[in-house]
C-alpha cells in the first residue's frame, strides 16, 4: 500500500500557550496558525485565552484584541471591516468566511482559526493569491467599448443592468475557489468559480463588445471544464453569490453558440 506522509517541515505543531491575564470568568479559547517563513520554523497553533467580556461580535474583533492586547506579532489581512473589501477572509471552525461578518458567538467550543485552505502561506493567516489574481487579470475584467464618442455614456437598459445582479457583488475574497476541491488540485490551469463568476459578469454585460472573445477565451478543457459542479463554491460565498451557477450558463453558452 503507498503511504503518503507530510515532510518533516510542513508539520503543524503544538505553538505557544497565551494564557488570560485579566482574570475574567468568561474565557475562550482561540487555537490560530501560525507559520513565519523567515524563521525556518515549522507551522505550529497557538493558543490565546481571550476575555470575550471586552470583545465585540466578530472574529475580526477576537484577532484584533489578540493582536492589540496579547500578540502584536499575529499576522492577518483587513481593511473595511463591513464584508467589502474581501481582504479578511480565512478559514473559520472549519468553513471560509469573512472574520468581520463571522460572529464568534456562532462558533461552539474553542475557535479554530487557519488561512483558506490550500493557498501557499505568506505568514500567519495570510495565504498567497498572486496566482488567483494573475488569472482574475487574464479575464480582463474591464469594459470592452470601441465606440467612436467614448465621451458618452454607454446605455444599458434596466433589464440588461438586472442580467449582472448577483455577479457585479462579488468582492473577490476567495472563499469560493479556495473551497473548490477542482480548483485545489489544479489551480495553477483551472480559473476556478470567482474568477470564472468575473469572467461570467463581463461576458453578460450588454455594453461590452468582446463577448465572443472572451467565451474563447475560457472555452477550454482546463480552465473551465475542470468544475464537475460539486457547489462547495456557492455554499461558501459569503456574499450569498452562486458561482457555480455562472459557470453552467458559459458552459451553456459555449454549447449554444
Ligand atoms: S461547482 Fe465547480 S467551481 Fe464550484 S466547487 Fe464545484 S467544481 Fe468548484
Ligand atoms: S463569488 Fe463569493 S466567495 Fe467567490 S470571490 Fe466572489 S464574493 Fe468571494
Ligand atoms: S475586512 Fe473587508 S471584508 Fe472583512
Amino acid at each position: 500500500m503507498v503511504q503518503i506522509s507530510l515532510p518533516e517541515n510542513s508539520k503543524v505543531k503544538k505553538g505557544q500557550y497565551f494564557k488570560d491575564k485579566t482574570d475574567s470568568k468568561n474565557i475562550r479559547k482561540v487555537n490560530v496558525y501560525r507559520w513565519d517563513p523567515s524563521s525556518g520554523e515549522n507551522p505550529r497553533i497557538d493558543t490565546y485565552e481571550v476575555d470575550m467580556d471586552n470583545c465585540p461580535s466578530k472574529v475580526l474583533d477576537v484577532l484584533n484584541k489578540i493582536k492589540n492586547e496579547i500578540d502584536p506579532t499575529l499576522s492577518y489581512r483587513k481593511s473595511c471591516a463591513h464584508g467589502v473589501c474581501g481582504s479578511c477572509a480565512m478559514n473559520m471552525d472549519g468553513k471560509n468566511g469573512l472574520a468581520c461578518t463571522t460572529s464568534h458567538a456562532d462558533i461552539k467550543g474553542d475557535i479554530n482559526i487557519y488561512p483558506l485552505p490550500h493557498l501557499k502561506v505568506k505568514k500567519d493567516l495570510i495565504g498567497d493569491l498572486d496566482g488567483l489574481y494573475k488569472q482574475y487579470e487574464s479575464i480582463e475584467p474591464w469594459l470592452k467599448n470601441n465606440s467612436k464618442n467614448n465621451k458618452d455614456e454607454i446605455y444599458q437598459s434596466q433589464k440588461d443592468r438586472e442580467k449582472l445582479d448577483g455577479a457585479y457583488e462579488c468582492i473577490m475574497c476567495a472563499c469560493c475557489s479556495t473551497s473548490c476541491p477542482s480548483y485545489w488540485w489544479n489551480g495553477d490551469k483551472y480559473l476556478g468559480p470567482a474568477v470564472l463568476l468575473q469572467a461570467y459578469r463581463w461576458i453578460i454585460d450588454s455594453r461590452d463588445e468582446d463577448r465572443k472573445q472572451r467565451l474563447q477565451k475560457v472555452a477550454d478543457e482546463l480552465k473551465l471544464y475542470r468544475c464537475h459542479t460539486i457547489l462547495n463554491c456557492t455554499s461558501a460565498c459569503p456574499k450569498g453569490l452562486n458561482p457555480a451557477k455562472a459557470i453552467a450558463e458559459i458552459k451553456k453558452m459555449l454549447a449554444t453558440t
